[in-house]
């Protein structure tokens, strides 16, 4: 099977590039003016073509929590929001904290769509078995309480694990993220600090000057939201981190344009509706569907650039964690793309999306830009409203 993506603009080293996209299979084997014949032709006149989004922190709940969502309508939300690599974390049930648990997440992750890392868990007691596990983005560590029971709290025991032989993914919240840099610190490993939500952790992020890798990702809901949302949003606007203020949200943004921030992850935590209606509702909100278009919104609005988006969420998941032959648009490197309609105005519906909750917080918007379609290892996955269910497969790490 070939494929040839013709007439559109390109997104290559930075530019917006008239060129034609030719795919054999599963990879991108030219990049080119001229015209090659192909088994099948995508018009993409007035679209531009995107490296497809690698979204770090989803939780797909599969196995074990998949009357929330499951690992086909956890990617099918992926491809419709032009995501085309996801990581998913370890609290699902049993959690991913030993080698056969790991395994299991395997078979359930090969319904996927999407192509797909998975992080590994830890408790008080499994460091062998981190350091037996292999081919994932990171240790996920939670210092702080949120769904699922991984939560680790002792010193002794935290310092093993961030000085083992597996780069570091945590859930820190206040005085943690300073913790976290006096933890890492011992060791030679990088630390990626997922979801950062406040002006403090912020800063706090770059408090040290010190030999390890330090990442920051941050969420969409904390840069489009505030607590002042939850008198509407109520329990559907609560996760964790919780939504802070108008003068946090805008050092989100600031770090962005500065740098400092390196990923926007949507941290993809779906719970049923009547699940958020009881009154002991649990944390999280769904986000893969609208992670695309709320960024190409804010970028008709100036608040961020289209090089920008492709940074955070293509291009530096890939490098940070060693993702091969994904993140750019590039002879050899695999046919992941996303092609974007930068005029399309459409409104978030909750009976439109994929995610098995079927809500967003996000429903009603009204949003300019849009993925049109999603092109997965060559095959075509979303396409204009419709999901194609081809399996995709796990990613490979350390490039
Ligand atoms: C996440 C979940 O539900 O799994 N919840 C959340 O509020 N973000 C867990 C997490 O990422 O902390
Ligand atoms: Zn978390
Ligand atoms: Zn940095
Ligand atoms: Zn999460």
């Amino acid at each position: 099977m070939s494929l040839l993506i013709k007439n559109g603009k390109v997104y290559l080293e930075g530019n917006l590039v008239s060129k034609n996209i030719f795919i054999e299979k599963d990879k991108i084997t030219k990049i080119t003016s001229s015209e090659v014949k192909a088994d099948k032709v995508i018009d993409a006149s007035n679209k531009i073509i995107i490296p497809g989004l690698i979204d770090p922190h989803v939780h797909f709940r599969d196995p074990g929590l998949t009357h929330k969502e499951d690992f086909l309508t956890g990617s099918m939300a992926a491809a419709a929001g032009g995501i085309t690599t996801i990581q998913d974390m370890p609290n699902t049930l049993p959690p991913v904290n030993n080698l056969q648990v790991l395994d299991e997440k395997r078979k359930a992750a090969r319904k996927s769509v999407v192509n797909y890392g998975l992080y590994f868990g830890c408790d008080a007691d499994n460091l062998s078995e981190i350091e037996k596990a292999s081919n994932v983005p990171a240790v996920k560590v939670y210092m702080d309480h949120t769904t699922g029971n991984l939560l680790l709290n002792d010193n002794q025991v935290l310092e093993k694990i961030f000085t083992s032989n597996k780069f570091i993914a945590v859930h820190a919240e206040k005085k943690n993220v300073k913790r976290c840099l006096d933890l890492i610190e011992k060791g030679d490993n990088g630390i990626y600090f997922c979801h950062i939500s406040s002006k403090q952790e912020l800063d706090d992020t770059q408090s040290k000057s010190i030999e390890n890798n330090v990442y920051v990702e941050v969420s969409p809901q904390h840069l489009f939201l505030t607590k002042d949302d939850l008198n509407n949003l109520e329990a559907f606007g609560e996760m964790k981190p919780s939504l802070k203020t108008k003068s946090d949200q805008k050092a989100l943004w600031k770090g962005i344009k500065d740098g400092t921030v390196d990923t926007i992850g949507t941290d993809h935590a779906p719970h049923t509706k009547e699940e958020k209606l009881a009154i002991n509702y649990p944390f999280g909100i769904p986000g893969c569907e609208t992670l695309l278009p709320l960024l190409l919104n804010a970028m008709h609005e100036n608040k961020i650039t289209l090089n920008k988006i492709i940074e955070l969420c293509s291009e530096n998941p890939a490098n940070i964690f060693k993702i091969k032959n994904k993140g750019f648009i590039k002879e050899g490197y695999d046919a992941d793309l996303t092609i974007i309609d930068l005029d399309l105005e459409k409104e978030v519906k909750n009976e439109e999306l994929f995610t098995k909750c079927s809500w967003s917080p996000f429903n009603s918007w009204n949003l300019k830009g849009w993925p049109i379609m999603t092109i997965v290892l060559g095959e075509i996955i979303f396409d204009n409203g419709k999901i194609n269910k081809i399996s995709a497969r796990e990613v490979e790490y350390g490039k």
